[in-house]
């Protein structure tokens, strides 16, 4: 796990699209793993406008959300479909239908669920994972107590994660649902390259119990140490918790040119 430091959100959003765009220009068919939430929001404007100065396309490229309200009505603004139509898909070339999210209207969730999985799979899997990170540790929606090896299920989601999101929902904990469905951890640790990025001091004991703390599904985070290709973009207040700080600075500093992240 490479944990990097950057001054603030612009800086971790270039850091992301300097990598998508490397990815992009090495294969262009190459499938992401696209998270919604505030925090890739720099990363997806950053991606726009590189795509709009012809710097990179994605009309090749592939597309899987992490997961859905269960509960919305289709086409609700706040289902996860629609903020990453708004937010990124619409915003660059992606070709009609490149893009695909959990069904969270799906009469047959079990069946909507292991469908998603099975596309993944058939989509060759997924090159590249956009991730951020709950205050509570979940990625995804895997909340605290998921099981380290799960697949796209539905979930609960806990009280604190619908507070968080309530302002989404005009400030009402009770407009946001109870439930979603999420690719599980074993899903998401299947991504070739997962960048995670986590920014202020309400992620910072996430990020520590993420980079630091024992691996337990008490932090669903903590499953990404037992990959082998993880990025952790955090600003300084996403930091501050983080023991081995200076270490992870100078590894940054020495790091040899041709490593990339
Ligand atoms: C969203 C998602 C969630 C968010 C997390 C952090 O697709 O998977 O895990 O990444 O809730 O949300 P923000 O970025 O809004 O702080």
């Amino acid at each position: 796990m490479e944990v990097i430091v950057e001054s603030g959100a612009h800086a971790i959003a270039v850091r992301v699209a300097d990598a998508v765009c490397e990815l992009l220009r090495r294969k262009p068919d190459a499938v992401l793993g696209l998270a919604t939430g505030g925090s890739p929001l720099p990363s997806y404007d950053e991606l726009a406008e590189r795509c709009a100065a012809g710097l990179v396309s994605f009309a090749r490229a592939r597309g899987f959300t992490l997961d859905e309200y269960v509960g919305l009505p289709p086409g609700h603004p706040e289902s996860y479909r629609a903020v990453i139509d708004r937010e990124f898909v619409s915003r660059v070339d992606f070709g009609p239908g490149a893009v695909a999210a959990p069904d969270g209207s799906a009469p047959d969730i079990p069946a909507a669920c292991r469908a998603y999985d099975d596309a993944i799979s058939a989509a060759g899997g997924v090159d590249l994972q956009i991730l951020g990170i709950g205050a509570d540790g979940h990625i995804a929606f895997n909340e605290p107590g998921s099981s380290l090896s799960s697949r796209t299920r539905i979930k609960s989601l806990t009280r604190q994660t619908r507070v968080d999101n309530s302002r989404f929902f005009g400030g009402d904990v009770d407009a946001v649902p109870a439930h979603c469905l999420t690719q599980g951890l074993g899903t998401i640790s299947e991504a070739r390259h997962i960048i995670l990025v986590a920014t202020g001091a309400n992620k910072a004991e996430a990020v520590r119990q993420l980079v630091e703390g024992p691996i337990s599904a008490r932090w669903p985070a903590t499953v990404l140490q037992l990959h082998q290709h993880v990025t952790v973009l955090v600003d300084e207040a996403a930091a501050t918790g983080l023991e081995l700080l200076d270490y992870y600075r100078e590894t940054l500093r020495l790091k040899p040119d041709w490593q990339g992240i």
